[in-house]
């Protein structure tokens, strides 16, 4: 193993938000790998510690207790309790897995802020802030909503933009407005303690851009080199909100940590609660502060600046701390070609598939490391999640297990057989084998996940073939003229079990202790794999157990059904509510032709701009993407929607109406709406989102 001057491992999984359930985009780009990483690492006897928790501060969390309504308090806990479960079911084996909202956390956090004020290193600085008249507050990044100057999405948050990933301000936004009252913004005088980031930009192109060049990922590293190539900005470590860590110093009363700053610090909080509990409350300093410690952070890409650039420069103001060696993060997986959204319920969630899949820990596994998004986006279909299951793991890993293992039962009373004279094909084998353990240890360790169950797999495949060539159910038949030669394959072929006992537990985890169980193998080591001795001859094995199960096209298609469904709470809402009365519906229309209806283009469009129309109290005006156009289009619904909260929505547009004038502006089209008995004028909008110009029929 490469990193000799490294004697521990601190790795750090990015915390989640409590504000939702977890996803399979969580487990593909975060935690999965990290887990891979740790269960590696132990398996080479290295001092790892593997921490995570909850982020439990923050807005994310308060909108969610907004939208559920109960209190943030009740939030946290909800999320927290379940992914502590969830993680722990799926096999994610943190050493511990702690709370932001935990006493020691206040305390760490708070401490290492008065120490860093102590110390000069924040600049107190009184400034115009964004304030929200109507909600009479000051808005967090993320309630500041307007238009993204990177990529023009009309609804980019003040921290960041969906659409493009971008991180932001929100000075950054073009026309800003609050997505709480929905109302244009003021500014007013607050005052904030500042990370001085200008400050560190020397430090940090020496840190990263010269030193960490050659081992952080290309997509790391190229947003590090983006931002400071851009200049960095001093960023206020502090807010005007009322849930977090109020600001422990003078002035600071009304006042929290920023999210991001507690949030990182986080991780050494739980390391101490972890030796708290150890009844060692110093050990942890050891992780912390200790050069020999090698600190790496898992996390998705949203969070590259956050682990890159603001947690070490608090770090290094701090002084006194060890700095990440790396951070390994991945891009976004996508679900049938869609990207993962939590409030449309696309999405396929963990604590659900662990219900519906129980025993299926591995094929997740398997299916988002093969699948990794790992240098690009990925996309996880059911379909390709059925397919791997049934074609490699069944059919390649299982298969050949069950194979080895069922005929030194049937041939040899389930004890291994000897090994005998090798031939071609054994030593052609033994040499193929042995060069599979460095090269799955080399891709994990540079982060290449993907890469390295590839190469696992690689030793099943082996196994296949062999036996496949070997045929000894056909050596069989003559029993007493071969059983040298059977003798030898199943031994080999054991062996090959034993490897992948070995190999897989880092990626398979139940996998592949079901299977060392099988072979009786208790106390392994890596370093063993890739040799075909370690099976002892005459030792007993357990009875074939099937290490995974086809999964049939009906479990798919009732996953692919779900995925349909309404968002979760959608049914009980509409359960819950009163029988719909009774109500007066206008008489259809006249019949019309069949070639009539075809004459009209319908089409959906995606709102680009909306404005109301000075001196009326009826028309909105909408600047609408029609896939081939940009167009104005009136609408008569400024009674029943305001403009702001339309921008970036589908609507259905008659596209091909004669071109009319109102209040002196041209709409080119029709918007549709339904209309009920009293007047009320909802927009019509496809299900889901689809592509602006799809064609309506
Ligand atoms: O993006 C997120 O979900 C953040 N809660 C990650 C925080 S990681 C760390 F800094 F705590
Ligand atoms: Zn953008």
């Amino acid at each position: 193993m490469e990193n000799k001057k490294f004697n521990r491992y601190t790795i750090t999984a990015a915390l989640p938000y409590a504000n939702g359930p977890l996803h399979i985009g969580h487990m593909a780009g975060v935690y999965v790998p990290a887990d891979t990483y740790v269960r590696y690492l132990r398996q080479r006897g290295k001092d790892v510690l593997f921490i995570g928790g909850s982020d439990e501060h923050g807005v994310p969390v308060t909108l969610r207790a907004a939208a559920e309504g109960i209190s943030v308090q009740e939030v946290v806990d909800k999320y927290h309790n379940v992914f502590k479960e969830s993680f722990q079911k799926f096999g994610i084996s943190f050493d511990v897995y702690s709370r932001t909202s935990s006493p020691v956390h206040h305390e760490t956090a708070s401490e290492m802020f008065k120490h860093m004020e102590a110390e000069g290193k924040f600049t107190v600085k009184t400034s115009e802030q964004y304030y929200d008249p109507q909600a009479q507050q000051f808005l967090a990044d993320r309630l500041i909503k307007g238009e993204c100057p990177n990529c023009h999405f009309p609804e980019a948050y003040g921290d960041q933009c969906e659409n493009c990933g971008k991180s932001l301000s929100p000075d950054d936004l073009i026309n800003p407005y609050s997505s709480l009252s929905n109302s244009a913004l003021t500014k007013k005088e607050t005052k904030h303690w500042f990370l001085p980031l200008d400050q560190y930009e020397d430090w940090l192109r020496k840190w990263i851009l010269e030193g960490h060049k050659e081992d952080w990922k290309p997509n790391v590293y190229g947003q590090c080199k983006s931002w400071i190539d851009q200049g960095l900005q001093p960023r206020a470590m502090t807010r005007d909100l009322d849930w977090g860590i109020p600001v422990p110093t003078e002035g600071g009363e009304g006042k929290v940590l920023y999210v991001w700053f507690d949030a990182p610090i986080g991780y050494i909080s739980a390391t101490k609660e972890y030796f708290q509990d150890k009844q060692n409350p110093e050990g942890w300093k050891e992780y912390w502060q200790s050069e020999d410690s090698r600190l790496i952070h898992f996390i998705g890409k949203d969070n590259i600046v956050f682990h890159c650039i603001i947690f070490p420069v608090i770090l290094k103001a701090h002084g006194g701390y060890v700095l990440p060696d790396n951070v390994p993060s991945n891009e976004f997986m996508n679900l049938e070609g869609k990207k993962l959204s939590t409030s449309k319920n696309w999405a396929v969630w963990l604590h659900e598939y662990l219900e519906e899949f129980p025993g299926k820990c591995d094929v997740l596994r398997y299916v988002l490391t093969s699948n990794a998004p790992d240098t690009k986006d990925s996309d996880f279909t059911w379909k390709d999640f059925q397919n791997k299951n049934n074609s490699e793991l069944v059919a390649t890993f299982g298969n050949f297990v069950n194979r080895a293992i069922s005929l030194t039962h049937r041939y040899f009373e389930g004890k291994v057989p000897p090994q005998n004279k090798l031939d071609e094909t054994d030593l052609h084998l033994e040499k193929n084998l042995a060069a599979l353990p460095d090269l799955i240890a080399q891709a994990i360790e540079q982060f290449r996940f993907r890469e390295a169950l590839a190469l696992l797999m690689d030793v099943a495949r082996l196994g296949n073939q062999y036996m496949q060539k070997t045929e000894p159910w056909q050596l069989y038949k003559k029993k007493e003229e071969n059983e040298g030669r059977i003798q030898t394959i199943l031994n080999i072929s054991l062996q090959l079990c034993a490897n992948l006992g070995i190999l897989a537990e880092a990626f398979l985890p139940e996998a592949a202790a079901k299977l060392r169980a099988m072979l009786h193998l208790s106390d392994t080591s890596w370093e063993q794999a890739g040799s075909l001795g370690i099976l002892k001859a005459g030792a007993d094995l357990e009875k074939a157990e099937l290490l995974f199960e086809k999964i049939d096209d009906k479990q798919i298609e009732a996953q692919m059904q779900k995925l349909q469904g309404p968002p979760p709470g959608a049914e009980e809402e509409a359960s819950a509510a009163e029988p719909a009365e009774a109500v007066e519906v206008p008489p259809f229309k006249e019949e019309i032709a069949f070639d009539d209806f075809m004459k009209m283009d319908i089409r959906v469009a995606t709102v680009m701009a909306c404005e109301k129309v000075k001196k009326s109290n009826k028309l909105l005006k909408f600047t609408l993407d029609t896939g081939i156009d940009q167009r104005t289009v009136l609408s008569g619904i400024a009674k029943h929607y305001k403009p702001e909260e339309l921008i970036g929505k589908q609507v259905v547009l008659l596209a091909n109406l004669a071109p009319r004038k109102m209040m002196g502006l041209v709409s080119q089209g029709m918007i549709l709406s339904a209309e009920d008995s009293e007047g009320n004028l909802r927009l019509l909008k496809p299900n889901e989102v689809v592509n602006s110009g799809s064609t309506v029929s």
